[in-house]
């Protein structure tokens, strides 16, 4: 139930339609403009329309930052992520804004300005006039007018194309109005619990804003930690003490957009009772739905906890109360009351037939006839120039690819064995998106020299050209650590560090990856599946994709003559049945080809009933195929999504449920395939939800295509253009020194089973960027006791959370086996 904020965070990234057409011209303005082909409405990201950009028209005064580029959205929306651009225009135009600064509005007539968490106003904007930087905006916007505002410097022109993302705010609150947060003092040190963001006045009182509490960012347990960096003690929370507060409670009042029918209200507090922190142990809300209050409140009273320690979200049930205003008194329970976030959950349905209608037509073009003669021959010679340039870096990227690529990845291979030089990039704020006919797709590449780069999440075609920002301190020394690392070393099991085949990179799978000794067993044997006729295969959808191949699902008929006896795959006679097929592309290499075989070989090897099976194979002719299971309820990570725990939400939400005791024989079944697995000395890599499908009654079985999957793309880490690492599920040891084996698909194991009991609402370490994740690995490997485990989740029973830690110990052999994680979920059962 604790998953509203980050889910804004990590969904709310679509683009509001710059780009795509779908925030109309007449919503688009600016303070000037150059001339009519640069106008505001040619400040749409990746357009070439007009003249290639909004530029505007800077009269004579030197240092003129009231410039503006305005977008209406035309309700309020929650605003993750900006991207800009400069004016291209096909090769002949080279102006664009090396900084900038946003100003918002919510109402059109109060304008705020953005800042950073650390307080910063201005915005690495452009370098170039092609590249699109994205920016995420920490802390998020909620507004409906945005205004992107170039600072201009007098040595050059500015244009600028934009887009923002994110998505629709359908809590519908517009401000609140609360006391000023306050300080605490604790063993000498000063906690500051003001509202670090808040966006309205701060006089005696906030009034007018929002901030903290609706910036989608939920407190750490422990309030005087934060996962935001470089900021003071308390920044996540907002706090009060009763000392101040002789009527013993905390008055907010939360203004909305219109009336609305309100369901519920969710409070994030914090719960560290050995600090007397306490979560309210009363609250009186009142309703404001025309002018007046309504006399009677509605009041609630929690269930005081006192047992466990950890920050949570209280969920007070408003009745369907219709209110344009909430106000609601908090009581204290204890010395001090903490808030993180604030949210509530209203008619959502009535908000829509509300909106404004969509506007149709054709969007109103200005008559560029005056212009006609010029453009034409810039166009011309525009295009010829860029023709040239995509040819010469074609041929550029070609060669150095070839070059290239080998070279780095035997260099990304020695970094990740060598120890003690492995050193981590690390994700920065910005992101540049390489335009196919720029040159820096080129240059920005060639410059990277760290081992990892970053997926984007937005989508696979965004990746940041990877700078090496920072090494963990142990990782750039090389010899009085040695020591320590040689210990590390003996607890680690060898068969896999050298000698491992490495199955990578045929679609972009990560499969099995199996030790050479396992290997040679097996290729004694012949390979013992049937070729299928490709034509009884009906082409369904696009699963996946990767360097050499793609995965399809696909009917397949008469698939039942392929089937083995032994195997429990109840299809009625003559019906076809879903299969996924993996194809290897024509032009694969041979490299690429010899591992596909080695991968039939492995996979027809495997006959677990909880572990994928090789069905048949397409190897007559090419493309080569391998054909396997695929189940009907499709990954365990979309099913979870798709279903909520039985309880509250559920209830209110009316969505389909799972009960915690079919989540628990799903979770036994994973660690059953696992215990198969591991029996057979493979070590999988990549266990994951994503990697798990589900079929009928909750039966599971364990694949492997989560990497090839665009959907996932945000779930890994790019390293050197090729392999690519799930971070998040991966063991400090397999991240920090490249080691793969049982005991790091035992720590996979234990985030795969975290993010059951989270029903998949979020990505493990959602808070913490990539950057962040492996500096906390970093803190695994030293353990000095400021490692971040993941939390337990609310419905995460005591025996299985402890499980979960068993998993992630540090000493991996310490770990349990997948026998005994087996043995303690049976013993566990519900
Ligand atoms: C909150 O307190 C910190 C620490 O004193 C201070 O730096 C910051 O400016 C304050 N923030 C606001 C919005 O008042
Ligand atoms: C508010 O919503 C509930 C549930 O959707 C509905 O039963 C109720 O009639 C609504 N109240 C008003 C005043 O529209
Ligand atoms: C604040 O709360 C504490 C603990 O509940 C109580 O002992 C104390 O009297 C309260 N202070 C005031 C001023 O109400």
């Amino acid at each position: 139930a604790e998953f509203f904020s980050y889910f804004w965070k990590s969904v709310c990234r679509s683009p509001l339609g710059m780009s795509r057409g779908q925030i109309l011209d007449e919503d688009i303005s600016a303070s000037s403009q150059w001339s009519d082909s640069t106008a505001a409405k040619y400040g749409r990201l990746d357009c070439e329309e007009g003249d290639g950009a909004w530029c505007p028209e800077i009269a004579g005064e030197p240092e003129n930052m009231n410039e503006f580029l305005q977008i209406d959205l035309r309700s309020l929306h929650f605003i993750t992520l900006v991207g800009t651009q400069g004016r291209h225009a096909g090769g002949i135009g080279n102006e664009f804004a090396q900084t900038y600064k946003i100003k918002y509005s919510r109402d059109g007539s109060r304008w705020i300005s953005w800042r950073n968490r650390q307080g910063k106003e201005v915005i690495e904007g452009n370098r170039n006039a092609y590249d699109i930087v994205l920016k995420d905006l920490e802390p998020p916007i909620i507004a409906r007018f945005v205004r992107f505002m170039p600072v201009i410097d007098h040595s050059m022109n500015v244009c600028m194309r934009v887009e923002l993302y994110g998505c629709e705010w359908l809590d519908g609150l517009v401000s609140y109005n609360s006391p000023l947060g306050q300080q605490m003092t604790l063993n000498g040190h000063h906690i500051y619990l003001n509202d670090s963001v808040y966006d309205g006045a701060m006089g005696y009182s906030m009034t007018e804003g929002l901030g903290q509490l609706t910036d989608g960012m939920c407190g750490l347990d422990d309030f005087t930690h934060s996962h935001v960096y470089n900021v003071w003690p308390g920044y996540d929370y907002v706090g009060w003490t009763n000392e101040s507060f002789l009527s013993g409670y905390v008055e907010i009042m939360f203004e909305f957009d219109r009336t609305r029918n309100f369901t519920t209200m969710k409070v994030h507090c914090n719960n560290m009772f050995s600090r007397r922190v306490k979560t309210f142990q009363k609250v009186v809300c009142y309703f404001r739905s025309e002018l007046d209050w309504e006399a009677t409140p509605i009041s609630f009273s929690p269930v005081m906890d006192d047992v466990n320690p950890s920050a949570r979200f209280v969920t007070v049930s408003l009745y369907n109360h219709m209110a344009s205003a909430i106000k609601c008194q908090y009581y204290f329970s204890d010395i001090w009351m903490m808030f993180s976030e604030i949210t509530f959950q209203s008619d959502t349905a009535m908000y829509n037939t509300t909106l404004a209608p969509p506007k149709t037509g054709p969007p109103i073009r200005d008559d560029p006839t005056h212009k006609v003669d010029d453009s034409n021959t810039r166009i011309l010679i525009g295009c010829l120039v860029a023709i040239i340039f995509i040819l010469v870096v074609i041929i550029v990227i070609i060669l150095w690819r070839q070059v290239w690529q080998k070279m780095l990845e035997k260099v990304s291979r020695r970094m990740l064995d060598d120890e003690l030089t492995a050193s981590l990039s690390i994700q920065s704020e910005t992101f540049t998106y390489n335009n196919n006919n720029s040159p820096s797709s080129v240059s920005s590449e060639q410059e990277s020299n760290s081992t990892y780069e970053r997926i984007f999440p937005l989508g696979p075609d965004y990746q940041e050209p990877s700078r090496l920002v920072r090494k963990l301190p142990e990782f750039s020394q090389t010899s009085e650590d040695t020591g320590e690392f040689q210990n590390v070393q003996e607890g680690v099991p060898h068969y896999a560090e050298a000698d491992i085949v490495n199955l990578q990179g045929v679609t972009g799978g990560n499969t099995y990856a199996v030790p050479a000794l396992t290997m040679d067993l097996l290729s004694g044997k012949d390979v013992a599946v049937e070729e299928f006729p490709r034509k009884l295969l009906t082409f369904k959808e696009k699963l996946g994709e990767g360097q050499f191949g793609e995965v399809h699902l696909c009917e397949a008929e008469g698939m039942q003559d392929f089937m083995d006896e032994d195997f429990s795959f109840d299809v009625i006679e003559n019906q076809t049945v879903l299969v996924a097929v993996k194809m290897l592309r024509a032009d694969a290499n041979k490299n690429a080809r010899n591992d596909f075989l080695k991968e039939i070989k492995i996979m027809s090897r495997l006959k677990g009933p909880n572990i994928i099976r090789l069905l048949a194979v397409c190897m007559s002719s090419d493309p080569l195929c391998m054909i396997t299971e695929y189940m009907e309820n499709g990954d365990l990570n979309q099913f979870l999504s798709r279903h909520e725990p039985e309880g509250m939400i559920a209830l209110l939400s009316n969505a389909p449920t799972v009960s915690y005791s079919n989540l628990h024989h799903m979770a036994s079944q994973i660690a059953s395939g696992m215990k198969y697995l591991s029996s057979l000395n493979f070590v999988h890599r990549d266990l994951a939800t994503r990697n798990c499908l589900v079929g009928k009654n909750y039966t599971i079985k364990i694949a492997d295509f989560g990497m090839s999957r665009n959907l996932y793309s945000g779930d890994y880490y790019r390293i050197q253009g090729r392999a690519v690492l799930p971070i998040r599920w991966m063991s400090w040891e397999s991240i920090l020194l490249g080691k793969f084996t049982t005991s790091s698909d035992v720590w996979a194991f234990g985030v795969t089973l975290w993010e059951m009991l989270t029903f998949c609402k979020e990505q493990p370490y959602s808070q913490l960027s990539d950057e962040q994740v492996i500096e906390n690995t970093g803190e695994f490997f030293r353990d000095q006791r400021r490692q971040i485990y993941l939390p337990q989740p609310p419905m995460c029973p005591d025996p299985v959370y402890k499980l979960m830690l068993s998993c992630w110990n540090r000493n991996t052999k310490e770990r349990p086996s997948f026998q005994e994680i087996h043995q303690t979920l049976l013993d566990c059962k519900p």
